[in-house]
């Protein structure tokens, strides 16, 4: 008798590709006979979320309302929400919060605040209610460690950390349509090539806004899901949406740290060098109007002024209120010499998140059968134009524990797949030269900075794209003929993300939210504010 051929080097009924708060909720909704890998290309807890500060926006208030979430959360798109997105999301999110309560969370309490089931409610930029839960300035950091505790409690979920997932493999299915029957890893370990396996997988890798030379980001987000699911020929849509946030501390070694807009929230002001304040020169809300329009204020005033950063300043604030609402900042702070009880700190803008990405439904379905996305990864049609801060954990929580559900109800009905193909590496010799990789890292970032950053031309974006262009030859090229490594593989998609946002902003002939070019300076009102879809037809 033959032995039954091997499917794959790991087999799964999920696997879910990261292991922030979306691939982590998503995995805690499949049941104890469902087998799950949560794949990392880092540690566990190396995405954004464990950097997350400022809180997650949901109406808890008795005096908030579900309404004014969302009329909040479509003013700060711009008009370019997806109102059902925007009723599903917000409508879920004291739930969420519960969810995450219930869990173990630990979000900072108030005596006395009953009124707000007794959390302390914080107040960011673009809300017209405190409705930011919040773990003091460290939330990613408390929402990470719990879920990836309970992650790790479950007997039927496996952590896989240092492995990159490659390219995700399909075949087709009976009706036409292909389906998603794993993807190929690579496990750093060993520095081999491994497939995968399963009856679903789960998109969960975040934003792409390492493509920018400054950003608030960890080093992986360089977009792998959204370039993985282009490759598989899925919709994204929205990529010129790269959202920017308007304060991260200017130090040559603070890598962009990011200060949140919670301490705009409890009253800090932006000052110019000589402590003018500038915000409500641009905007009634003045330092808590939505991101694009802070962020362009501060750009603004730099270019103007010619100075490297202007100042964010909240010293009137008592000493004990400020370390006891911000003690992360703080101390980040005082590390690079500023004392933020005492005198005004640099701040500069930096990228700091992907409002488009790979399009999905309201359960995290992709174009692909059998393919989810979920968090920041995924577009949904929340964030518009420019998201709203703290609407991006709520959506992670809200979406993931969407997806996970709609796969614990089909699941019994999808068959593992046939043997997948291994990894054919036969013609590709070690690479001989690595440093090309990261000369061309850093000229992608460097001009994506320049020319396709807060204020945008067309010209500006040709140049950009006439550079991808060059630059996407010589990486296929590369990587045509040399064995892959993660920096690799980081670049290659880097590159795909570039391309994608560049393309995007060049088809959108007007300016909205985030994106702000001088040759269109209005938005088009001669007809409904459409999203951008790239589709795969549209492939050069
Ligand atoms: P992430 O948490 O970024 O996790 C991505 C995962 O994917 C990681 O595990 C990574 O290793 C893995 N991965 C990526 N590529 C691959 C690959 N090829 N193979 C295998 N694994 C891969 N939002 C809010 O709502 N409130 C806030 O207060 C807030 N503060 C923020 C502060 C900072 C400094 C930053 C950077 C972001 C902040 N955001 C905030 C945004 C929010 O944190 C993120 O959008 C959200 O955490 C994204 O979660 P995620 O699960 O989608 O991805
Ligand atoms: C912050 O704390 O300012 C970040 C919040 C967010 O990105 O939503």
């Amino acid at each position: 008798m033959n032995p039954t051929p091997k499917i794959a080097d790991y087999v799964y009924d999920v696997v879910i590709i990261g292991s922030g708060a979306a691939g982590l909720t998503a995995a805690l909704q499949l049941g104890p006979e469902t087998s799950v890998a949560v794949l990392s290309k880092g540690g566990i807890e190396g995405g954004s979320t464990e950097w997350a500060q400022g809180g997650i926006a949901a109406v808890i208030a008795e005096d908030d309302s579900v309404a004014s979430h969302i009329e909040d959360t479509i003013n700060a798109g711009a008009g370019l929400c997806d109102p059902d997105a925007v009723r599903f999301i917000v409508e879920n999110g004291a739930d969420a919060i519960r969810q995450l309560d219930a869990l173990g969370v630990e979000f900072t309490r108030e005596a006395g605040a009953e009124g707000n089931s007794g959390y302390h409610l914080t107040r960011e930029g673009g809300h017209s209610y405190r409705r930011i839960v919040h773990a003091a300035d460290a939330t990613g950091q408390e929402v990470e460690h719990t879920l990836s505790g309970q992650v790790r409690a479950r007997q039927n979920i496996e952590i896989l950390e240092h492995f990159t997932a490659i390219d995700l493999i399909s075949e087709p299915a009976p009706d036409g349509t292909k389906r998603c029957t794993g993807f190929y890893a690579l496990d750093q370990r060993q520095s081999r090539v491994v497939t995968f396996a399963a009856r679903n997988v789960v998109l969960a890798t975040g934003g792409a806004s390492k493509v920018y030379l400054y950003t608030s980001n960890p080093d992986g987000n360089s977009g792998d899901g959204m370039a993985m699911a282009w490759r598989a020929g899925c919709r994204l849509a929205n990529m010129e949406f790269t959202q920017f946030h308007p304060t991260c501390l200017f130090h040559p070694q603070a890598k962009s740290f990011l200060i949140t807009e919670a301490v705009r929230g409890e009253g800090g002001r932006l000052v110019l060098p000589d402590g003018t304040p500038f915000a409500e020169d641009f905007d009634a809300r003045a330092e808590l109007a939505p991101r694009d329009i802070v962020a362009r204020a501060i750009d603004h005033e730099m270019k103007r002024l010619g100075i490297d950063s202007v100042y964010l300043d909240i010293s009137h604030k008592s000493a004990d209120f400020i370390v006891g609402h911000f003690p992360m900042v703080y101390a980040r702070c005082l590390r690079f010499g500023f004392d933020m009880t005492k005198e005004p700190i640099p701040v500069v803008p930096a990228a700091h998140y992907s409002c488009g990405g790979v399009m999905t439904d309201l359960d995290g379905k992709t174009d692909l059968v059998g393919l989810y996305a979920v968090g920041e990864v995924a577009y949904t049609g929340l964030h518009g134009a420019n998201r709203m801060a703290s609407n991006s954990l709520l959506e992670c929580i809200v979406l993931a524990t969407a997806a996970g559900m709609d796969i614990a109800a089909s699941i019994n009905r999808i068959d593992l797949p046939a043997p997948l193909k291994d990894w054919d590496e036969s013609w590709v010799r070690d690479s001989d030269e690595e440093i090309v990789v990261s000369h061309n890292w850093d000229e992608i970032r460097r001009f994506m900075w320049d020319y396709v950053g807060i204020v945008r031309t067309s010209k500006r974006l040709q140049r950009a794209q006439n550079r991808v262009q060059l630059l996407s030859s010589e990486i296929m090229d590369y990587y045509a003929n040399f064995r892959v490594t993660n920096n690799l593989l980081e670049l290659r998609n880097l590159a795909i993300v570039a391309d994608l946002i560049i393309r995007s902003a060049m088809q959108r002939k007007e300016s909205r939210g985030i994106h702000y070019t001088l040759d269109y300076p209005e938005p088009d009102t001669s007809r409904p504010p459409q999203p951008t879809i790239l589709a795969p037809e549209a492939r050069h």
